[in-house]
This record gives structure tokens, sequence and C-alpha cells, in this order.
């Protein structure tokens, strides 16, 4: 089988409704999507990605009032972020209700919840009468698809169809975050910013690395292309590691190696987050030996960044 890319969202939705996956555009990344309530459409999802089945997925709705089909209360907030947030990079993990399969949740007893705000996302699920569950659409624990073609490259051999919404705004995966009997916790970096958050519902507690199984972006090796990644003071990382095809990431400064990917030239950390993956992945096949990453500034959109080069750069197994 090889994918078929293209914008048709009957062909899209029709596959979904006949227990398919199919490749979605949405503002983060690229999703691979299946059917919430059909367990065997979206077993597919995780044998395509070679997804480990202790790695829930987040379920997608296409307005509000889906989240009842899906969630059975919401936490005090919920109602806040999802006014502030939603359609957005926002995930929720909230209770939920026993008709979402087990396999979706990895037999938790909440589930990750997010309206997305891409358009073609958006009218796809407005066609569909049923959520749709989707990690991103890369092989598991590599770079995260930003473009359909990206999609294709990795994926293409396993997907019947990859709907093609462009580039990627936002660039990395959404913000998550859960209640806690001591309140929001942040699970995971991503498109909302901690401090956009906060001006909606006061202090979010950090979750402690690893103390979660559950969540991949927890796992330490993560997002990572297959060369070595070093994160820290470029100028100091090259003196440590001389090699012939040194490759950058910058947030604006252009280094005098083989190459350097300069991810925002006027330092908007918003512009960087979507350069983001694409860089990794072109510097990847672009025949570099190595890749040296200026660590960004933390805050805003470069907390994400920062904590996608540590798990790119850490070590495998
Ligand atoms: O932006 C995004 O979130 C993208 C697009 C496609 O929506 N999706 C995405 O999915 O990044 P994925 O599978 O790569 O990451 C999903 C994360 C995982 O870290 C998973 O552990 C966490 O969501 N998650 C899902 N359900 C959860 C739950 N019930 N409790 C804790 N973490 C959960
Ligand atoms: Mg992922």
């Amino acid at each position: 089988m090889s994918a078929h890319l293209g914008t048709d969202l009957h062909t899209a939705a029709e596959l979904l409704r006949t227990g398919n996956i199919v490749a979605i555009p949405t503002e983060t990344v690229y999703g691979l999507a299946a059917n919430a309530f059909d367990a065997e459409a979206v077993l597919k999802v995780f044998t395509a990605k070679a997804r480990p089945s202790f790695d829930p997925l987040i379920v997608h709705i296409g307005h509000p009032d889906q989240l009842g089909l899906v969630v059975r209360e919401l936490p005090e907030g919920a109602e806040q972020l999802m006014k502030a947030f939603w359609p957005g990079p926002l995930t929720l993990v909230l209770p939920k209700r026993p008709e979402v399969p087990d396999i979706v949740t990895s037999g938790l007893d909440t589930v990750g919840v997010r309206m997305p705000s891409h358009p073609m996302a958006l009218e796809l699920l407005s066609q569909l009468a049923f959520p749709l569950a989707a990690p991103s659409a890369n092989p598991f624990g590599y770079v995260s698809p930003t473009t359909a073609r990206h999609v294709a490259d990795q994926l293409g051999e396993t997907i019947p169809y990859i709907l093609d919404g462009g580039p990627c705004v936002v660039g990395v995966e959404s913000t998550i975050i859960g209640w806690e009997e001591e309140g929001w916790t942040l699970y995971r970096h991503g498109g909302v910013p901690v401090e956009d958050l906060e001006e909606v519902i006061g202090a979010v507690a950090m979750a402690p690395p690893r103390i979660l199984p559950v969540a991949p972006g927890q796992l330490e090796s993560h997002y990572a292309p297959r060369i070595p990644v070093l994160v820290g003071d470029v100028e100091q990382l090259r003196a440590e590691h001389p090699h012939e095809r040194i490759a950058v990431i910058a947030l604006r400064r252009d280094y005098a190696v083989w190459r350097t990917m300069v991810l925002s030239p006027a330092g908007d950390l918003a512009e960087a987050a979507r350069n983001f993956f694409g860089a990794l992945r072109d510097l990847e096949a672009s025949g570099a030996g190595m890749i040296l990453a200026e660590r960004f500034p933390d805050e805003g959109l470069g907390r994400a960044i920062n904590d996608r080069l540590r798990r790119a750069a850490a070590k495998r197994g």
C-alpha cells in the first residue's frame, strides 16, 4: 500500500467511517487518526507507528459539545481553559467515560482531549459522528511531522491517505495538562505557553519528569533524529566535538560551520517553534554528521523547543 496525498475530505471521512486510519493536519503537528470508539481502527494506529501500548492517544473533537461523548465530569477551571484556548493547542486530561476504549487511554481512567484549530481538521470532524484518536503521525520516538510530505516520507507505505493541509502553523505538539488532587499539573510543554495558562487558572504544577510512565512526551529519548544531537553552548560543543559536517540549530545567529539552521532571524520563538521539527529533518537528510543546538530562551514557546531538544539529545535505550 502506498499513501495517497490529497485534500479530499470525503475520501478521508469515508476511510475513517469504515475503520481505516488517515493522516490529518492540525495546527500543531500532523496526526494519525482513527475513530476513537473503534478499538480495531485505533489498533492500526499503534501498529503503523510501532507505538508501545502503554502510551495513550489524544482524542480530537470538532466542537466543545462533543466533550460529553468522552468525558464524564469537568474539574474546576476546565471550562475556562476550554473557553480561553479551544480551538487550539491545549490538551486536557480529564476523567473518561467508560465508552472510550481502553486502547485509546492505555487503560487509564482519564482521557486526553483537545479541539484542534486547523480548518481542515475541524471540517473533517464536522463530517464525522465520532471523535478522532490521533497521536503525532511519525514512527514512535522519531521527529514529529509538520508537513504532509514529512508523513509520506516516514509512513507513506503504511497508511492509505494523507490529508494535506499545508505546513503546521504552531509546529510543536499541544501543551498537556491534567487535573490532580492538588490542582492542574503540566505533563508536556507545547503550543500554549505555561505563562498563558497561568493567566487563566493561576499557578500550574509541573509533573516531575519520568513519574508518569504514560506520558511519552516524558520518555527521555523522543523526537530524535538518527544522528547525534547535543544541546548547549554551541562554540564550546564545537570545540569539544571536532567534526567536518557540523550542523547547528540556532535561534538567530549564523555560526561558521558546515550548515546552520536559523529558526527565526527576528528572534521570534513562535516562528522558531514552527520551523523546529522541519529543521531537524532537513539537517538529518543533509548528510550532517552531528547536530549542535543552542539552548533557547526559557520562556513562551522556547520551553517547548528546549523540552524537545533535550529529548532529541537523550541517549536511546
Ligand atoms: O498536538 C498534539 O497533541 C498532537 C496532534 C496530532 O494533536 N498529538 C500528539 O500526540 O502529540 P502524541 O501521541 O504524540 O502525544 C500524546 C501525549 C502522550 O504524551 C500521552 O502520554 C499523553 O498525550 N496523554 C494522552 N492521554 C493521556 C492521559 N490520559 N494521561 C496522561 N497523558 C496522556
Ligand atoms: Mg508524538
